[in-house]
């Protein structure tokens, strides 16, 4: 397997650099930037499933503190690799082994001076993570190491924490504070191989003196400790030889072959090391933009069940439970905001944290007055409830795993189906029942009515849900008896009445879809000419005003979606005529699109397109150079929806096998 290479240092790469070398374990995440950076440089060490929030600000996922921070001197001037005696520089991530190495070469009083480093956050144990720096000198030479846990955290909406203490105790240094909503202990505690001398504020310092030829080493083990958690010491060897022995047996049941394909090869493999340290360890959930900051909120999406739910079942079905099981822990939440907004059932949270609606009203800012944007996204994009219900429908099909149905599974999915029905209206003069006034998966068309994708998702979550409730009555009596009783009275009869009347939008004479009610009426006007109206490069396409919310040019793939879910639907005529016409009106402006259209053009024989929309979804982070910035907010971050379509894509759709797999 290729290794992720850089050489040479790009200032203006440093925050890019960050997602694209970034290591994690599911728990952990640990951006890709070097030792000597600190909070400016957007060092990260991100906690999943952690969430705080700062008065007046978005509550987002917790930053730690920094235990890999190392600042070396030679004679007062830093070994940075931003100075000037810098004579290569090299990073790399070695994907079969979630390791990240960087090496650079300083000319040091006319001697050459090696700084080089290895980390990785412990594929074994979920709170590990460990580094070792080395420092090699061809002359005799002295230095100064500066190294500790740096208290600096880079946020977006912090500071998250409060009574911040820093603590030494022989070989280790601490920093421990809690969080400032909940007031969660989180504590770093890191374990050097050398005591450092006069720690203030978690950093320490100690005089290193080499002959020439000899090489100085610091390790570090740290444990990221939250709530009650406690301290073990371990030892750098064996935790890197537990982590390695992991990743061996993690790509041995992940791994793809592109069929002698280097290009494809890579980019696959790329995303599936995203896909494995993304995989959770315990009751959360993924990001929309992983472990690798706070962007979104640290919060989760759709993308999760739809985009990255495939992956986990074929490949770490225990992985796939625990996304499974996230939805039914926060059944309450989804239930409680179905009634807030008068409704039955449940209405998942657009943005979740643990159940809870980050999703803010105003997600946007317009650029030319400054002012916050209203978007409905929290309030109209319903569809997220029958995402989670098809979830649970697909993992029930691939796993047979009754127990989770009888513990919640049939529950939800009956409850995602109800509150659908108690959001529809019915249409007395063309008697069906109407689903108005949402947003589909395109967010640049907010309030519409009968979005086909909502509509189609949410009868196939009450037939199936239905269909799956009536077998269990039947297998189990008794436990369906007691969730029939927590249940609306006679849902099973009600939602099937229901299904015969909820308005599907059949194709048109060319045997397309209308998105929406109304859709074939927008302006009929392309993407560059949509772009070509843009009056500022940051400005929003959608929302009450957007360049495109009165054209037919959409944000993503929406109908598509649809196919893609339930390819048995449509004949591939019809598919071939949405496909068709949909794509010259797709912006692709989600990073869930292009892999969306690779799936969609493997269901109907478009290799070469589907090969190229897979390349660009599976590359997408190893490209970078997209939008990091918006204004003065922070966008940027990894992309696992990409990489979870783009292995969708490649598996069931290209026709890359698994290992193993021979038909
Ligand atoms: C997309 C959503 C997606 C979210 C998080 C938005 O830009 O429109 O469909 O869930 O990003 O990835």
């Amino acid at each position: 397997m290729k290794t992720l290479k850089e050489c040479g240092f790009f200032a203006e790469k440093i925050v890019e650099n960050g997602n694209k070398f970034f290591i994690g374990n599911g728990y952990l995440g640990y951006r890709g930037t070097l030792d000597e950076f600190g909070a400016k440089e957007c060092v990260g060490l991100n906690v999943a499933g952690l969430y705080d929030g700062v008065k007046g600000k978005w509550r987002e996922t917790v930053n730690a503190f920094n235990p890999f921070f190392c600042a070396v001197y030679a004679g007062g001037r830093p070994l940075d690799a931003r100075g000037e005696n810098v004579l290569s520089h090299e990073v790399e991530l070695d994907l079969a082994e979630g390791i990240f190495r960087r090496k650079t070469v300083f000319l040091v009083g006319g001697g050459h001076v090696t700084l080089a480093c290895e980390r990785f956050v412990s594929a074994a144990e979920k709170n590990l993570l460990c580094s070792r720096m080395s420092l090699t000198s061809d002359m005799d030479a002295s230095f100064f190491v500066k190294a500790g846990v740096d208290p600096a955290v880079w946020d977006l909406n912090g500071p998250h924490f409060a009574d911040v203490g820093t603590h030494c105790e022989g070989h280790r240094i601490a920093v421990c504070a809690k969080t400032q909503e909940l007031h969660i202990p989180v504590c770093v505690v890191c374990a050097f191989s050398e005591t450092l001398q006069n720690v203030c504020g978690g950093i320490g310092g100690l005089e290193v003196s080499l002959k020439a030829g000899e090489t100085f080493v610091l390790d570090r083990v740290a444990r990221v400790l939250v709530g009650e958690e406690t301290y073990s010491e371990a030892d750098y060897g064996e935790a890197l030889a537990a982590h390695r022995r992991e990743w061996a047996r993690l790509w041995s049941l992940a791994r793809v072959d592109a069929a002698g394909d280097e290009r494809a090869q890579f980019a696959l493999d790329y995303s599936i090391y995203h896909l494995l340290i993304l995989a959770p360890r315990g009751r959360y959930s993924i990001a929309a933009r992983g472990l690798s900051g706070q962007t979104y909120k640290g919060a989760v999406f759709w993308d999760t069940e739809i985009f990255l739910l495939p992956f986990y079942m074929e490949v770490l079905p225990e992985c796939a439970k625990r996304l499974i099981q996230y939805r039914i822990d926060t059944l309450p939440e989804a239930k409680k905001k179905a009634e807030s907004y008068g409704f039955g059932g449940a209405f998942y949270a657009w943005e979740s944290q643990n159940g809870y609606d980050a999703c803010s009203d105003f997600n946007v800012t317009d650029v030319f007055t400054h002012r916050p944007v209203r978007t409905y996204f929290k309030e109209k994009q319903i569809h997220i409830s029958a995402d989670v219900a098809y979830a649970i429908l697909q993992y029930y099909e691939h796993t047979h795993d009754d127990a989770l149905m009888l513990e919640g599974g049939i529950e939800t999915v009956l409850e995602c189906a109800q509150f659908a029905r108690t959001y529809s209206y019915y249409n007395h003069i063309k008697g069906r029942y109407e689903l108005l006034d949402v947003i589909g998966p395109d967010e640049y068309h907010e309030r519409v009515n009968n979005n086909a994708y909502t509509n189609y998702m949410f009868y196939m979550t009450a037939k199936e849900g239905v269909a799956l409730a009536e077998e269990f009555a039947q297998r189990y009596p008794a436990r369906c008896e007691e969730i029939f009783a927590r249940l609306p009275k006679n849902i099973v009869q009600t939602l099937k009445e229901w299904t015969e009347k909820l308005y599907l939008p059949q194709p048109n004479a060319e045997g397309v879809i209308e998105q929406f009610d109304g859709y074939f009426r927008c302006e009929d006007v392309g993407v560059d000419e949509v772009r070509s109206r843009l009056r500022h490069p940051n400005e929003y396409w959608g929302g009450s005003g957007g360049v495109a919310t009165a054209t037919r040019v959409i944000k993503q793939a929406d109908v598509i979606m649809l196919f893609n879910l339930y390819p048995d639907l449509f004949p591939e005529r019809i598919r071939r005529a949405n496909y068709d016409f949909y794509l010259p009106y797709t912006e692709h402006g989600s990073s869930l699109s292009r892999c969306s259209y690779a799936i969609a053009a493997c269901g109907i024989g478009r290799r070469e397109e589907a090969y190229d929309a897979f390349l660009e979804s599976a590359e997408i982070d190893l490209r970078g150079g997209g939008k990091q910035w918006a204004g003065e907010i922070y966008i940027g971050g990894t992309h696992p929806a990409a990489s979870g379509g783009a292995w969708i894509a490649a598996v069931h759709g290209l026709g890359y096998k698994k290992k193993g797999q021979t038909k």
